[in-house]
């Protein structure tokens, strides 16, 4: 078996055009056959023969008709009821760093709240010289940034804590997106309201029926948090907190209150549902993490995976995976395939952003032997993804939350993917 480090590029095109004889594009065989050979060189397809429909017939682009697998998926026995549930991201479908609005996961406490933006209103009060309500548009002439982030809900692999349970990255790894959000710094509305002195704490809660809350500590507010109010470039959907909502960078999705209507100034932290009995993290000995607020450093190969198997069989392919740390950038990504033993640098490629997804490859000529693929993730502070057995050292098995353990799949001979645990 050859890999990224002893294959050239060259070498790669060389086998491809070899394969191709003296059409060099030609089909790989793998497709030979698939598909309707009368629209298929040398002959002229249907869609050459007529006119197609004209600009502005479709008002809002879709996807092709024939892309019917990138969905976001639900897992129905997970959850009593689709209004306090999870939809995942089809992570194995996408590429690149930036997930498409209509992809990303959602998780709602009590429903998608439907708000019109007329009666939007943000009320800012507390531990502030000067109360204050915005409006959505005071919200939009106030000064702007654009930022790309990860957002990753603290119970994503929860599941898989006391062993290997969902077959996909999807369900597996598919409570992340990464998006860029355009809003304003919480900074320039706490400046306008001007902080009392021993304002320490912020309530944040969201306008839907769960009006869900977090306490959130004042030097993050006055950090990198922004109140948004649109995901690339488009306005917020509804499922992502319309018309705003907050960006905690790196830390748990839960504070990233949606559908924001209610920002409280306080000298401590209230102690509400969401920080006490749920985003805690329940240790062997009885006793229980809290305020575990940063996102760890985490990884996954998306392609191969179980709903992506290696269709192809043998031959040359690429492994593919994203990577993430709330700490920051993502260093260095690590890729095995024999279950941990040895491990080889994967290829960081687009954009290396601060708390965002970071994609990596890896090429390989798979000679179809078995093979047991795990990604580590490091980021710039230096912190290593653990395996899931150092993992359960720390932590035992009781917690939902904040699972970045080492994720192992089972390529088999024929090509299909199976989720697997290696001790
Ligand atoms: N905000 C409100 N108001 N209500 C909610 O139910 N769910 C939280 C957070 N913010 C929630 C919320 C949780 S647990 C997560 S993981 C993220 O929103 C999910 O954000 P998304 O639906 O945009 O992916
Ligand atoms: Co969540």
């Amino acid at each position: 078996m050859t890999d990224s480090s002893s294959t050239s590029r060259r070498g790669f095109l060389r086998t491809a055009l070899a394969a191709g004889g003296a059409g060099a594009l030609a089909a790989p065989a793998s497709a030979a056959g698939a598909g309707n050979a009368a629209n298929q060189p040398p002959n002229v397809p249907d869609w050459s023969r007529y006119l197609g429909d004209g600009v502005a017939v479709r008002k809002y682009g879709r996807p092709s008709k024939h892309e019917t697998q990138a969905i976001r998926r639900d897992v129905a026995w997970l959850t009593a009821s689709p209004q306090s549930s999870v939809s995942f991201t089809p992570l194995h479908e996408l590429d690149g760093v930036i997930t498409p609005n209509g992809l990303c996961f959602e998780r709602h406490h009590a429903g998608i709240a439907e708000i019109d933006p007329a009666d939007y209103r943000l009320i800012v009060h507390g531990l502030v010289e000067k109360p204050l309500i915005f409006t959505l548009d005071d919200l939009k002439r106030m000064p702007r940034v654009s930022r790309a982030y990860f957002c990753e809900c603290a119970a994503n692999s929860g599941m898989e804590w006391r062993g290997a349970q969902l077959n996909g990255a999807q369900f597996t790894h598919g409570m992340v997106h990464c998006v860029m959000y355009t809003g304003v710094p919480l900074k320039v509305l706490l400046d306008e309201a001007g902080l009392r002195p021993n304002a320490s704490w912020l309530l944040l809660e969201g306008g839907d029926a769960a009006a869900m809350s977090r306490s959130l500590p004042l030097a993050k507010a006055l950090d990198d948090v922004l109140v948004a109010y649109r995901m690339n470039g488009e306005m917020l959907y509804p499922e992502n907190g319309y018309p705003v909502r907050m960006v905690i960078p790196g830390w748990e999705a839960n504070m990233w209150v949606k559908w924001l209507r209610r920002i409280e100034v306080g000298d401590a932290p209230w102690h509400h549902r969401e920080e006490t009995s749920k985003y805690t993290d329940l240790l062997e000995d009885g006793r229980a993490r809290r305020f575990t607020f940063v996102m760890d450093a985490k990884s996954v190969i998306t392609n191969p995976s179980p709903q992506a198997p290696l269709n192809h069989k043998a031959g040359f392919t690429v492994l593919s995976g994203l990577a993430w740390s709330g700490r920051g950038r993502i260093a260095r990504v690590d890729i095995s395939l024999d279950g941990g033993r040895n491990w080889r640098p994967a290829r960081l490629d687009g954009p290396v952003w601060d708390k965002a997804l970071t994609r990596f490859y890896y090429e390989l000529d798979w000679d179809g032997r078995e093979l047991l693929l795990q990604s580590r993730a490091m980021d710039e502070t230096g912190y290593v993804q653990p395996s899931k057995a150092e993992l359960r050292k720390h932590r035992g098995v009781n917690s939902i939350y904040h699972n970045n353990g080492i994720q192992t799949w089972h390529v088999h001979k024929n090509g299909e993917v199976e989720n697997v645990e290696v001790s």
